[in-house]
């Protein structure tokens, strides 16, 4: 089998600054929610925190070297707001600027295109104090950030994205708590789901003001999931739930409107819906895996999640390439036209040295090789697919998980910090390259 993609099909491999940089309280950094809740107990696995990570702070120019070895055309990063505006408002810290103007500088020099992520959940501690993304002082906050980013870096980016992932930041953060700030209120959540909307749509209204415009879009980990069974109940299920976990982010971004059928009150003010619905230039999809539904009156939302037959991650997320499929054609069905990218996908794996001194992530590569030929087919099929952006570059800190789980097409050895590129970083170089045959 050879993978063959179109010419100009752009590769890029993703990260975060939580997750990769480290350095936390260097170069005028403030704490972030997620420097907090490290420090809680029983919130992350073995109470890692991110305080070195992959040290990428520190080492982005050894990083930038082994991504030009892997061919990578684009690296996805995030920008730290506690970098930009350590209080979340105020103050700009110039050395938080001049780092990301460095990385990106060398990027350039690599001849790597620069993705850079407005919001990828590094909020300023002290916005959380005063009432974090439930307040809508926070949007208006981060309009300020986005402003400032805009202004200093738009002249190295070569595509933005807003916010990375709306679900994780209000369910996942807010209604289910196990990411920062790790609260259960579903009133809160959809507090959330307005301002983050709304976040986006200011954060593109300020890329907007520039005289060189950079294309703009966000990054959205969709649901698009299957019912278990054919019974009208779990059909239903299913149904609710596009609505309730992913329509309620597309339908106003892309159509000024929220789903009715939810029956809840957003703090709308006039204008917002008008914000939150600007054209965007381009649609980002993070896919791992998919999710089987089926009806349960227990559960406030009416359903739940059951266990499929499909193989699974060391994370247990189940490895369905079609579901995948099934994300693109119903968000190319949605925005038709708009051209999409796959922002983020990838595996867990537990990663081992061999004697070799080398790391042979079989499965990682066959996780890679399934996904990347639905996203062949989806091409063949018309949907507009424009790019892939594996994650993750390196191995770093996953959130909750802490250390445990490895993600990256390059090893990091998180006592010596030394890099190891892993089987599957030659699998994308040659991937890139277009000389994979398997
Ligand atoms: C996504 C996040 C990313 C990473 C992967 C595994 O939800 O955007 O930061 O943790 O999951």
């Amino acid at each position: 089998m050879k993978l063959e993609f179109p010419e100009d099909f752009l590769w890029g491999s993703a990260t975060a600054s939580y997750q990769v940089e480290g350095a936390t309280d260097e170069g005028g950094r403030k704490p972030s929610i997620w420097d907090v809740f490290c420090s809680e107990e029983n919130r992350v696995a073995n109470g890692d925190t991110g305080e070195i990570a992959a040290d990428q702070y520190h080492r982005y120019a050894e990083d930038i070297v082994i991504m030009r070895e892997l061919g990578l055309q684009a690296y996805r990063f995030s920008i730290a707001w506690p970098r930009i505006i350590p209080e979340g408002v105020g103050e700009v810290n110039e050395e938080g600027v001049t780092y990301y103007r460095n990385l990106m500088l060398a990027l350039r020099k690599a001849g790597i295109k620069v993705v850079a992520t407005l919001y990828h959940w590094d909020l300023p501690y002290s916005l959380e104090l005063r009432g974090g993304w439930r307040s809508r002082d926070t949007v208006e906050a981060f309009r300020t950030y986005a402003r400032v980013c805009v202004e200093r870096f738009n002249d190295l980016v070569d595509q933005w994205i807003t916010i990375n992932e709306p679900w994780c930041i209000s369910y996942l953060s807010h209604l289910i708590g196990e990411h920062a700030p790790g609260h259960q209120s579903l009133e809160e959540t959809v507090k959330v789901i307005h301002h983050i909307n709304l976040a986006h749509g200011m954060a593109l209204a300020e890329c907007r003001t520039q005289e060189i415009r950079k294309p703009v879009g966000i990054s959205w980990n969709l649901f698009v999931p299957r019912n278990a069974t054919r019974r009208s109940e779990d059909m239903e299920a299913a149904r609710k739930s596009l609505i309730r976990e992913s329509r309620v982010f597309t339908d106003p971004v892309l159509h000024g409107t929220y789903p009715s059928e939810l029956g809840w009150q957003f703090p709308i003010e006039p204008g917002d819906m008008d914000i939150i619905s600007q054209p965007m230039d381009f649609i980002g999809v993070n896919y791992y895996q998919e999710t089987v539904l089926a009806a349960d009156m227990q559960q406030e939302s009416g359903y739940r999640v059951v266990p499929t037959w499909q193989p699974t991650t060391s994370q247990n997320w189940a490895i369905n390439q079609y579901g995948l499929y099934r994300v693109l054609e119903w968000i190319a069905k949605e925005a038709p036209g708009i051209p999409l990218y796959i922002t983020e996908n990838g595996c867990a794996s537990d990663d081992v040295i061999d004697p070799d001194g080398r790391v042979h992530d079989r499965d990682r590569i066959e996780y890679l090789i399934k996904h990347l030929e639905v996203a062949k087919k989806a091409i063949d099929d018309g949907i507009p697919l424009k790019g892939y952006y594996q994650w993750s570059f390196i191995d770093n800190f996953e959130w909750a998980w802490g250390y445990e789980k490895r993600f990256g097409i390059v090893y990091c050895d998180y006592k010596s910090l030394q890099r190891i590129i892993k089987d599957s970083g030659y699998f994308m170089r040659d991937i890139i390259s277009g000389f994979c045959e398997y």
